[in-house]
C-alpha cells in the first residue's frame, strides 16, 4: 500500500533583483523577473500525509495549529496536488523553522516550497523541478526561487506553464554570506500578498518594471563573474527602486526603521573604505548584508555595534529543496 506521505525541507531566499508586483495576482504570475539565493543553514521542514480519517486539511506550524486563511493558501496549493494526483484525500501538513519565527526572516518561501515538494511526493507524482518552481509560486511567489539550487532566476514567463525558477550557479560557485542584521523582530505591517497588489499605484513602478531586464542582466553577469562590485552596486539600487516603489504607493508602505538606514549608511561607508560588503532590504526592516563567506564573522561583528541592530542571522548559499 502507498503510504500517501513524504517529509521536504527547503530553505529561505533572499532576492537581489526583487519580484515586487504581480501582472495575475490570483496565479502570482510576475511583473518582472528576480533572481536570488538560497540560504544554508535556515530551513522548513514540511511532511504532508494524505489521510482517509481527515474531513479537512490540517496545518500545524512550530507544534500550533493554525486555521484561517494560512490553512486556505495550503489548501489552494493541495488541491492542485489533489487534482494532478487523480486523490481525493485531505492532508495533515505538519511544519517546523529552525529559525526564530517572528525574528523577521520572511517564512513563506521556505514554506511554500518545502509544501509543494512534499506534497507532490506523498501524492506520488514525480513532476520536474520546474513544475514544482510553478506550483510553489501559487502559494509564494518568492518560493518558486527556493525550489532550484544555489543562485537561481525566476522567469515571468509568457503565462502560468513557463514562470517558473531555475538555477544560473549552483551554491559553491560564488562564497558569499548574508549577514541579516534583524533590526525589528515583529511581523511586518503590510504582508506582501497585499503589497504586490498596491505596486502598480505608485507611478515610479513603471518605470522600474521598464528598466529589469537591464538590472537582471547585470546582476546574472556580476554572479557569473563573481564581480563583487558591480553585485553591490545593483541590488543595491535594485533594493532601493523597490523601496521607493512601496513609499510611494497608495497608501504608502514605509518598511524602514531608524536603524535600517543606519545600517544601509555603514554598508556604503564600509564599502567605500574597501570593505566588500552589500545591503538589500524585503518587504520589513531588517538588512542583510552580502559580504564574501571569509568576512561573515567579521562583518556580523560590526553590524551588532550598530545601536537599534539585535540579533544578527548568518547563511551562505544553499542547495535546492529535498525530500529528506
Ligand atoms: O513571495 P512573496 O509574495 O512573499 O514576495 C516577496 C517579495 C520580496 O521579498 C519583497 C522580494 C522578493 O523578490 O523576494
Amino acid at each position: 500500500m502507498t503510504t500517501h506521505t513524504a517529509t521536504a525541507q527547503s530553505s529561505p531566499n533572499i532576492a537581489f533583483i526583487k519580484y515586487w508586483g504581480n501582472r495575475d495576482n490570483a496565479l502570482r504570475l510576475p511583473v518582472n523577473g528576480s533572481i536570488s539565493m538560497n540560504l544554508e543553514g535556515l530551513y522548513t521542514r514540511t511532511t504532508v500525509s494524505f489521510q482517509p480519517s481527515l474531513g479537512m486539511d490540517e496545518l500545524i506550524i512550530n507544534g500550533h495549529e493554525v486555521t484561517g486563511k494560512s490553512l486556505e493558501r495550503v489548501s489552494a496549493l493541495l488541491d492542485v496536488v489533489r487534482q494532478g494526483a487523480g486523490l481525493g484525500l485531505r492532508a495533515e501538513v505538519v511544519s517546523d523553522n529552525n529559525f526564530p519565527t517572528g525574528a523577521g526572516i520572511a517564512s513563506s518561501a521556505a514554506a511554500f516550497a518545502a509544501l509543494a515538494l512534499a506534497a507532490t511526493k506523498a501524492a506520488g507524482l514525480d513532476w520536474p523541478e520546474s513544475a514544482i518552481s510553478r506550483l510553489a509560486r501559487l502559494g509564494s511567489g518568492s518560493a518558486s526561487r527556493s525550489i532550484p539550487s544555489g543562485f537561481v532566476e525566476w522567469q515571468m514567463g509568457s503565462g502560468d506553464e513557463d514562470s517558473f525558477a531555475v538555477s544560473i550557479a549552483p551554491p559553491e560557485h560564488w562564497a558569499l554570506a548574508d549577514c541579516v542584521a534583524i533590526v525589528s523582530a515583529g511581523h511586518k505591517t503590510t504582508g506582501s500578498t497585499e503589497g504586490h497588489a498596491l505596486a502598480p499605484t505608485s507611478p515610479l513602478q513603471a518605470a522600474r518594471v521598464a528598466d529589469a531586464p537591464r538590472r537582471l542582466e547585470i546582476c546574472r553577469q556580476a554572479i557569473l563573474t563573481r564581480d563583487f562590485e558591480a553585485f553591490a552596486n545593483i541590488i543595491e539600487h535594485d533594493s532601493d527602486m523597490m523601496h521607493a516603489v512601496m513609499m510611494t504607493s497608495q497608501p504608502a508602505l514605509f518598511y524602514w526603521q531608524p536603524a535600517t538606514l543606519a545600517v544601509m549608511q555603514a554598508v556604503r561607508e564600509w564599502r567605500k573604505s574597501g570593505r566588500q560588503v552589500a545591503y538589500t532590504i524585503d518587504a520589513g526592516p531588517n538588512v542583510h548584508v552580502l559580504c564574501p563567506q571569509a568576512a561573515r564573522e567579521a562583518v556580523a561583528a560590526l553590524l551588532g555595534q550598530i545601536p537599534g541592530v539585535g540579533q544578527v542571522l548568518t547563511a551562505t548559499a544553499g542547495g535546492p529543496a529535498r525530500i529528506l
